[in-house]
């Protein structure tokens, strides 16, 4: 599967867009908004620029995209007052794959307008939004050309699932039983999930590197594993999915082959194997790097905890399986999430990690 062309969230507005279902991430950006304001203001303070370029890299099509523009705007606003100097003229740019609802996301552009107007810290701050399609697994801005990265709930997909779990070793498919890495899944298919990220997430901060400006700096905040086994809470969310579609094969709902030849274009790697990836370039210093938990609890109920899912991961698994299934599958999800998952106090584990770009030497 070649995510760059298939990949999007639930787009639109109605009761199972992303635009709808994105509380939880919203309380994912608003958890790391300190790291945002310390980064934003440090670039702003060292570089003063006349002409500042923020960009959000999956940006997806809800109000989480205006909800960083809006932050941003609101800390240069401030710091500027504080400062007493004119503020810098702000292009934001807002980035995602080709196939998001970029037409949803600039219909959204008039509230964030009103919004800015009665902010009086940011009302001030004449600034430019543009959209920009494109994979952030490679170059999307001119070099030199970009003072602030952010990018939140993103980065955990890769571009696309590891190739090597095709083949077919004596006809068994490599990771059978498996969407994702599950307890089931051999240490070759763990490696081949691990190799995938390490070449995107290298040649996500190589691109970076050359498009910001020196001095500039990024947040990024996407899910990660706490240890640094396999048992994540993406993995159990993953191996959950699996066994139902797993139980829809058996009831002649799904071909068998279909589910063998699926694997979720994801990584949520531990802080130590993002560390070394970003070390191993030494193109950044690392400013903050840390794994935080942000707990489920703004999702309640088995059914929004599956409308929640199927904004995230429906259209990827339409793209695989085709419509047929989708609407059972995610009717399964809900009662699986009903009995399991809202019992429990579910947390999530996200890695948030500040990088500002090194002198070039
Ligand atoms: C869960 S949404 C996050 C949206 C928003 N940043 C938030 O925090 O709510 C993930 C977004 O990442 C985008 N994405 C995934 N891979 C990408 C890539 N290679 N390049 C650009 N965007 C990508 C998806 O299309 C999707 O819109």
């Amino acid at each position: 599967m070649e995510v760059k062309k298939l990949l999007h969230m639930a787009g639109g507005i109605g009761k199972s867009s992303y635009a709808s279902n994105s509380k939880f991430q919203e309380k994912s950006i608003l958890a790391i908004r300190p790291l945002l304001e310390e980064a934003v203001i440090e670039v702003h303070k060292s570089l003063l620029p006349e002409k500042m370029v923020v960009a959000d890299l999956g940006c997806s099509s809800g109000p989480n995209a205006f909800l960083v523009l809006t932050e941003v705007m609101k800390i240069i606003g401030k710091q500027c007052q504080q400062l007493g100097v004119q503020p810098p003229e702000m292009q934001l740019f807002l980035s995602d794959l080709p196939g998001n609802d970029f037409n949803t996301l600039f219909r959204l552009l008039d509230d964030f307008e009103e919004c800015m107007k009665a902010e009086k810290d940011a009302s001030s701050v004449l600034h430019f939004v543009a959209g920009l399609p494109g994979s952030f697994y490679g170059r999307l801005f001119p070099s030199q050309s970009v003072h602030f990265f952010h990018s939140s709930n993103s980065l955990h997909w890769i571009s696309q699932a590891p190739e090597g779990l095709d083949n077919k070793t004596e006809h068994v498919p490599l990771n059978r039983g498996n969407i994702y890495i599950g307890k089931t899944s051999s240490s070759h298919v763990v490696n081949l999930y691990q190799d995938q990220f390490k070449r995107d997430f290298t040649l996500f901060l190589n691109s970076r590197f050359n498009e910001l400006v020196p001095g500039g700096q990024m947040v990024l905040a996407f899910l990660g594993r706490k240890e640094n086994d396999q048992n994540g809470p993406l993995n159990s969310v993953m191996e959950a999915i699996s066994k139902l579609l797993d139980s829809m094969v058996l009831e002649g709902l799904v071909e068998e082959e279909k589910l063998d030849s699926f694997n979720m274009p994801l990584y949520a790697p531990s802080m130590e194997e993002a560390e070394a990836v970003i070390n191993a370039q030494g193109l950044y210093e690392i400013v903050h790097i840390k794994m935080t938990e942000v707990n489920m609890d703004t999702i309640q109920g088995g059914e929004n905890v599956a409308m929640s899912m199927q904004s995230v991961f429906g259209p990827v698994i339409l793209g695989h399986f085709g419509d047929g299934i989708v609407d059972e599958l995610f009717s399964r999800i809900s009662k699986f999430a009903a009995e399991h998952l809202v019992k429990e106090e579910t947390k999530v584990h996200f890695l948030a990690v500040c990088l500002k770009k090194k002198e070039q030497m």
